[in-house]
C-alpha cells in the first residue's frame, strides 16, 4: 500500500510553485503533483524537479485553470488520493483578456480557478482528510468589486484587478475553511514573499525574495504539524496576521455564491 502524502501544487512551472514542488518533494513521505497547462513545461518541471530533489514520486497533470470544464475533468479523473492542494498559480495580465468562454482572464484564473479547484476537488480531498488546503494571496489584496468583478464597467487595470482577486482568495478561505472543518480538512491562506516572475513584473515590481523564500510559508502551512487543526486564517512569513477581508460573514457567503454563479 502506498504510504506517501500525495500534493498536489498548482502554477508549478512558476517561480514560487516550482519551489514548492521543490521543498515539498526533498521532505520524506511526499507524492507531488504539479498541475500546468502547458506540457513541454510541465515534463520539464517535472525532469528538473525528479533531478534536483532524487524524489521519483513527482508528475504533471494539465489543465487550463481559467476553464470550469477542464478543472472538472481533472478532479473527477482524479483516481489517487487527495491530502494537500495548493493553490498557487495566477496571472496578470497587462491589458484585459477574456476565456473563449468569455470571463475576465485575472478573474477566472486567480479566483474562479482556486474556487473550482476547492470545489471540485473536496470528494477527492475528504477522502483522503486529515487533509490540507493552502491558498496562496498576497498582502497586496483590496478593492474587491462584486458588482463589477470582470471589469466591464471599471477601467482595467492589472494592478487593480489582482488586488481585487488576491483580496477574494483570502475570503473564499474563509468560506472553505468553515465549509469543511467538520470533516478534519483545514484551508489557509498566505502571502508568499515578493519574488522575481512573469506575475511579478507584469506588475511592474521586481521582488527581492528568492522563489525557495517565497515557497517557505506555503511549505510551512501544507507541511508543518504545527499547523494541526488551525484553519480559516491568514499568514505572512509564517507570522499568523489578521485579515479584515474575512471577517464579515455575509459579505464571504455572497462572494461564494457570486463565484458559485459562473
Ligand atoms: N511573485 C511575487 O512576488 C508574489 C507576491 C505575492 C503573491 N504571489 C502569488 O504567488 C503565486 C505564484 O506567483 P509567481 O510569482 O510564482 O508567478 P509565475 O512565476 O508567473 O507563475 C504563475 C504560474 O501560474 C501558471 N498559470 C497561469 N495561468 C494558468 C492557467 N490558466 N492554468 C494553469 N496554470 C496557469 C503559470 O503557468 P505557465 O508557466 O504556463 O505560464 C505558472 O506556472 C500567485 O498566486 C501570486 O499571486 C506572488
Amino acid at each position: 500500500m502506498n504510504s506517501l502524502k500525495t500534493v498536489l501544487v498548482t502554477g508549478g512551472t512558476g517561480a514560487i510553485g516550482k519551489a514548492i514542488a521543490k521543498l515539498i518533494a526533498r521532505k520524506p513521505g511526499y507524492e507531488v503533483v504539479i498541475l500546468a497547462r502547458n506540457p513541454q513545461k510541465a515534463q520539464d518541471a517535472v525532469e528538473e524537479l525528479t533531478r534536483i530533489t532524487g524524489n521519483k514520486h513527482i508528475n504533471y497533470v494539465l489543465a487550463d485553470l481559467s476553464r470550469k470544464e477542464e478543472i472538472k475533468k481533472l478532479a473527477d479523473s482524479w483516481d489517487r488520493p487527495l491530502h494537500i492542494l495548493i493553490n498557487n498559480a495566477g496571472v496578470t495580465p497587462r491589458r484585459r483578456e477574456e476565456t473563449p468562454e468569455g470571463i475576465e482572464m485575472q478573474w477566472a484564473t486567480n479566483v474562479l480557478g482556486y474556487f473550482r479547484m476547492m470545489k471540485y476537488f473536496i470528494p477527492r480531498i475528504k477522502d483522503s482528510a486529515p487533509a490540507r488546503i493552502v491558498n496562496v494571496a498576497s498582502y497586496w489584496a483590496g478593492g474587491l468589486d462584486p458588482t463589477d468583478p470582470e471589469f466591464k464597467y471599471r477601467y482595467y487595470n492589472n494592478d487593480t484587478a489582482y488586488r481585487q482577486s488576491k483580496q477574494a482568495d483570502r475570503m473564499l478561505t474563509v468560506a472553505f475553511a468553515e465549509m469543511l472543518k467538520m470533516h478534519n480538512i483545514t484551508v489557509n491562506v498566505c502571502h508568499p514573499g515578493d519574488v522575481p516572475s512573469t506575475l511579478s513584473a507584469n506588475l511592474g515590481f521586481s521582488g527581492h525574495e528568492t522563489p525557495e523564500e517565497g515557497a517557505d510559508t506555503p511549505v510551512w502551512l501544507a507541511t508543518s504539524p504545527e499547523l494541526e487543526g488551525i484553519t480559516g486564517k491568514y499568514f505572512e512569513h509564517r507570522q499568523l496576521t489578521n485579515c479584515s477581508f474575512g471577517q464579515n460573514k455575509e459579505k464571504v457567503e455572497k462572494l461564494f455564491e457570486l463565484c458559485d454563479r459562473y
